[in-house]
């Protein structure tokens, strides 16, 4: 099973990248499942039915989100009806929606998602490290394949929720922060790890925001009106290869995209349509973190970042 997960769409030029990209990335890369965080995309706050729908409609299985889940207030409405879109599991009891899901691959496969919030310079909700464990133990007998988006402010929370679940989930992926880390890797038994997928969004901003108003904040300290960027969007993610036997993960990539480069994919990949043995080879890393790669050293239409 290929996995592809989506780092945290921003506003119109984020859900834009989507819409022109996602169906060439898939094709090119023959993923056959497809999760993103959603929540930054109407207008860089919250989501909304509307929006939600045409994600879907996209070809995204999947939406998680985070802190920014409850900015449009129609979501309320929205939320409870929609077992795809998911909201941090470590709410309180008795908060409207859901905190995981599995959902079914296209033939017919059952990949489990679950969505939990971090608490460190965020706010004190419940524990993410229990209530995760709980939610996997409750989808354990549905599926082999977990994939935990954690929205986390701090580097090392995120990285302890990677160690907390290794072997438990195939692929532990940070949210929120919009900046991509370099750090994937498989963790010794079996999951595959990533701080941050990064932001699908506009990268001359600052985290998907106008530059000015952002940083005149830092500059005097006075309330400024945000409204999201548009300068140089990129599509930001993670893909990952899971042994559907074991649920763990053999190869983790991730990826970085600009719209020129993803239109680039579509000419590339045109003779090999979801072929597997024929998409560029994923990079394969020894449990161990064995320090030799292959990481963009042969691909025809990919490019990566980093
Ligand atoms: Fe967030």
């Amino acid at each position: 099973m290929r996995i592809l997960f989506i780092g945290d769409i921003v506003g119109k030029p984020g859900r834009e990248l989507l819409r022109k990209g996602l169906r060439r990335l898939v094709d090119h890369y023959g993923v056959e499942f497809v999760i993103a965080n959603v929540e930054n995309a109407a207008a860089g706050f919250g989501i909304t039915k509307d929006i939600g729908d045409t994600i879907v409609e996209w070809g995204v299985d999947v939406m998680t989100s985070g802190n920014h889940i409850w900015d449009k207030k129609e979501v309320l409405e929205y939320i409870p009806g929609e077992p795809r879109l998911l909201r941090p599991a470590n709410y309180p009891a008795g908060v409207p929606g859901r905190g995981s899901y599995v959902a079914q691959s296209g033939d017919g496969r059952a990949v489990g998602v679950i969505n939990v919030m971090g608490r460190v310079f965020m706010l004190n909700i419940d524990d993410p490290f229990q209530i995760v464990l709980r939610e996997i133990e409750a989808m354990r007998n549905r599926t082999k394949i977990i994939v935990v988006d954690f929205h986390a402010e701090a580097t090392s929370e995120k990285i302890a929720m990677g160690w907390h679940l290794d072997g438990k989930a195939t692929l532990v992926v940070g949210t929120h922060t919009h900046v991509q880390t370099a750090d994937e890797r498989i963790l010794p038994n079996g999951t595959a790890y990533l701080t941050d997928a990064g932001m699908t969004g506009p990268h001359d901003s600052i985290i998907g925001m106008e530059r000015e108003p952002s940083l005149a904040r830092f500059l005097n300290g006075m309330p400024s009106r945000f409204e999201p960027a548009t300068g140089n969007p990129r599509l930001n993610g993670v893909i990952v290869d899971a042994d559907d036997k074991t649920g763990r993960a053999v190869a983790v990539r991730r990826i970085s995209y600009s719209e020129q480069e993803l239109l680039d994919l579509q000419a590339g990949a045109a003779a090999n349509l979801l072929t597997h043995t024929r998409v560029p080879a994923l990079t394969l890393r020894e449990p161990q973190g064995h320090p030799e790669h292959r990481r963009g050293a042969s691909e025809p239409g990919g490019r990566v970042e980093g």
